[in-house]
């Protein structure tokens, strides 16, 4: 099962792709976590990444293509994956079939998750992440057990730091320029479902579960 979730900034990409992980037993790979842990660790990637992400930017496309196609040519990946936050940009997915077409292989489904900017907005003050496992939260919409506490590994919840209302603003400005146009390239290619990313977390989920499951029979 191959799975891309496109949607704008705090549209619940990363939060359904941690609950598909799980019922489909694929991995999940998010370009926007794997940007964070690099510039937890100060590499070098995360040391360019980083001047870009605190702006809202893109980062540049080079720098993602060649992580995203070590990471979907390794062999945990051989059953599927679910891939959050890429492609974000037309060369992006141009780049992404050209890695699939050179290994005889293909995305099973693009599910577009729908959120007007108006609550993007509010979900992201709400929002607080662990920048260890990824996890997500929102402090009225979806609680961690303990405050402040990721559930999953017990490390302390934090803002993102691109999660301040001028970045946001730059951010959704971003998605309608750079990312929007790719709900018509995967339109055009008969691979995309649109999903009400409005409603609630479950349903949401169990929207995408059926969409899924009706794109394959
Ligand atoms: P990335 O980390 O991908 O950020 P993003 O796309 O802006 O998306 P978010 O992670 O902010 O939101 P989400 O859709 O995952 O929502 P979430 O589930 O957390 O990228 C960050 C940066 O890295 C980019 O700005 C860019 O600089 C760089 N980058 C990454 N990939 C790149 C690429 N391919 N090319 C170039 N640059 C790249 O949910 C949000 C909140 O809402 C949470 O609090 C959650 O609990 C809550 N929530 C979720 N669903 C619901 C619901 N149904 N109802 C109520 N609340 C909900
Ligand atoms: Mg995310």
């Amino acid at each position: 099962m191959k799975i891309i979730l496109l949607g704008g900034p705090g549209a619940g990409k990363g939060t359904q792709a941690k609950l598909l992980k799980e019922h489909y037993n694929v991995p999940h790979i998010s370009t926007g976590d794997i940007l964070r842990a690099n510039i937890k660790q100060n590499t070098e990637l995360g040391i360019e990444a980083k001047n870009y992400i605190d702006q809202g930017l893109l980062v540049p496309d080079e720098l993602v293509v060649h992580l995203i196609e070590n990471r979907i040519t390794e062999d945990d990946c051989k059953k599927g994956y679910i891939l959050d936050g890429f492609p974000r940009t037309i060369p992006q997915a141009e780049a992404l079939d050209k890695v699939l077409e050179s290994i005889n292989d293909q995305i099973d489904i693009v599910l577009n998750i729908e959120v007007s900017d108006d609550s993007i907005v509010k979900r992201m003050s709400g929002r607080r992440a662990c920048l260890k496992c990824g996890a997500t939260y929102h402090i009225d919409n979806n609680p961690p057990k303990v405050e402040g506490i990721c559930d999953v590994c017990g490390t302390e919840l934090v803002l993102r730091d691109d999660d301040k209302p001028e970045t946001v603003a730059n951010r959704l400005r971003v998605y309608h320029e750079e990312t929007k146009p790719l709900i018509d390239y995967y339109t055009n290619k008969n691979m995309l479902v649109t999903i009400d990313g409005s409603r609630p977390i479950d349903d949401v989920t169990h929207d995408i579960i059926s969409s899924i499951e009706r794109g394959l029979n």
